[in-house]
């Protein structure tokens, strides 16, 4: 392929939110369907080139179970894969006919959102939805704008979501019958995204948790396609009485590699009084050793008169009050491109973010007056070793009455004002800890840390975070201090 027509496929699969599903990921999705009736009526929404199809009917036919009948019916709005999806269905209509069952398919080559909303919308006139009693799905993934004619076309259903995979996922909740089943894979961000809460609720709602998988590394399970999400891979039973316990497993993802299996009291993995409805997902045994440590915890950020918000500068608001360099008449303005060694360096020479905001009437309101404040990254990068960063801000470093605070970062405050020190470096050490970084980890598929996720955290008490922030000589402790320091007073304050 040119070089022309290969970065065209790759834009219109971006758009598409076209990422494949590898062979043993499909035959290992295929596996963890329970019973199954004698007709299969089988929904692949967004079904690429089929491989998930042809994976469920592989199983089928290599296990001769109950099944007399698959009814399957696809929708895939790319016309460059619809011939390979013909090929496969054709190709398992061969299988089932050598194994005795009978196959049938339908392939729309229409978009299943538009489509199924509008059936679904209770329009009168319109004809009933289809009822499927199995679906497997690999949906697309991409953000839809509130304006975007996917969001409207779902809203008329009466789903509110903001990506295409919260979408699809719904819509086949509401065309499966009762027991019917569903496995999907997607990414792991409705999990415990703040914007999937809605979308949590419904489905916790209406659909029973059976499994959950995890694959440990990043993107293994879609090498090829370098997709950055973390993926999950879900079996779920539409019903509305959670099981007691599910199974949740993980693997790599690799060919060949090894499931490792627990099974979880279902109110470990959704927290029963947990308004937000977080899906917790433990991956790794040193993650449970977090979770046990972290269940000791008890203090709540309100407790310890601590409060944490998103940075008030918007800078793309603010633009004309910014300057690349302090002057006369302006503040401090702090980005995570500040943030060194544990503290705030400022100014940034030859910084690409600009360095000091104007402090006038305008602004103000945007700014906090300048104390000892705690600041985290809200985003980190994959190569950033852990996901939270904390960093303190030091008014003994910065000379300012009045600092900005950019929105790529949280801040920890006390009702709007500084921190008192030790307190401060105590949580900076807390949050800057393997322990928390693990707990963070185990439930959060996606490297963004919202002020929301901090203010879930259970702390230490405000003795053992004074404690710690008193024997911390210094910010710029190796990880390995870190996490002693850490763990010696949690220890000593138990
Ligand atoms: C993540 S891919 C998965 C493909 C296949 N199920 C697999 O696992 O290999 C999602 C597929 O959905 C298709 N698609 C995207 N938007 C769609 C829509 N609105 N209606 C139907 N198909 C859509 C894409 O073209 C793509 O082939």
């Amino acid at each position: 392929m040119s070089n022309a027509t290969l970065s065209d496929t790759r834009k219109r699969q971006g758009e598409l939110g076209q990422f494949l599903t590898p062979a043993p990921v499909a035959n290992f999705m295929a596996s963890l369907f329970g019973p199954l009736p004698k007709v299969v009526r089988l929904l692949d929404a967004g079904a690429g080139a089929g491989a998930l199809t042809a994976a469920f009917v592989s199983r089928l036919c290599h296990k001769k179970d109950v099944v007399r009948a698959i009814e399957a019916t696809l929708f895939e709005l790319d016309p460059f894969i619809q011939g390979a999806l013909s090929k496969t269905m054709q190709d398992c209509e061969h299988r089932c006919a050598e194994a005795g069952i009978r196959f049938t398919f339908t392939i729309h080559k229409t978009d299943f959102i538009h489509d199924m909303s509008a059936l679904l919308m209770g329009n009168l006139f319109a004809t009933t939805p289809p009822a499927f009693n199995v679906a497997i799905t690999n949906p697309p993934y991409r953000k839809i704008g509130i304006d975007s004619a996917e969001r409207r076309a779902l809203s008329s259903a009466g789903i509110e979501t903001s990506n295409l995979y919260t979408g699809f996922i719904a819509l086949i909740q509401k065309l499966l019958i009762p027991t019917g089943q569903i496995v999907g894979i997607t990414p792991q961000s409705f999990c415990n995204g703040p914007y999937f809460r809605l979308f949590r609720e419904e489905f916790l709602r209406n659909m029973e948790l059976r499994r959950l998988h995890v694959f440990e590394s990043r993107n293994a399970a879609f090498r090829d396609d370098s997709v950055l999400q973390e993926n999950i891979i879900f079996h779920a039973v539409k019903g509305r009485a959670q099981p007691r316990e599910l199974v949740v497993s993980s693997s790599s993802g690799e060919h060949g590699d090894v499931v490792a299996e627990s099974v979880l009291a279902f109110s470990d993995v959704v927290h029963p009084h947990d308004v937000e409805k977080f899906i917790h997902i433990p991956s790794a045994p040193s993650h449970d050793a977090a979770k046990a440590i972290m269940d000791g915890l008890h203090s709540s950020l309100t407790s310890l008169g601590v409060t944490v918000s998103t940075g008030r500068v918007v800078d793309f608001r603010l633009k004309d009050s910014l300057r690349q360099e302090p002057q006369k008449g302006t503040v401090p303005l702090v980005y995570p491109c500040h943030f060194d060694a544990g503290t705030v360096r400022w100014p940034k020479p030859q910084s690409r973010k600009p360095n000091a905001i104007l402090d006038n009437d305008d602004t103000r309101p945007w700014l906090v007056p300048s104390g000892v404040y705690l600041l985290t990254k809200r985003f980190t990068s994959k190569e950033e070793r852990r996901r939270l960063v904390a960093c303190l801000f030091d008014p003994d470093n910065v000379t300012a009455e009045w600092l900005g605070f950019e929105n790529h970062l949280n801040y920890f405050h006390a009702n709007g004002r500084g921190l008192d020190r030790s307190l401060a470096v105590g949580l900076f050490a807390f949050l800057n800890s393997t322990v928390v970084d693990q707990y963070f980890r185990r439930f959060s598929g996606h490297t963004q840390v919202n002020a929301g996720d901090l203010r879930q955290l259970a702390y230490p008490s405000r003795d053992t975070l004074h404690a710690i922030g008193i024997d911390m000589k210094s910010l710029d402790l190796p990880q390995e201090k870190i996490d002693a320091l850490v763990a010696k007073h949690l220890h000593a304050h138990k």
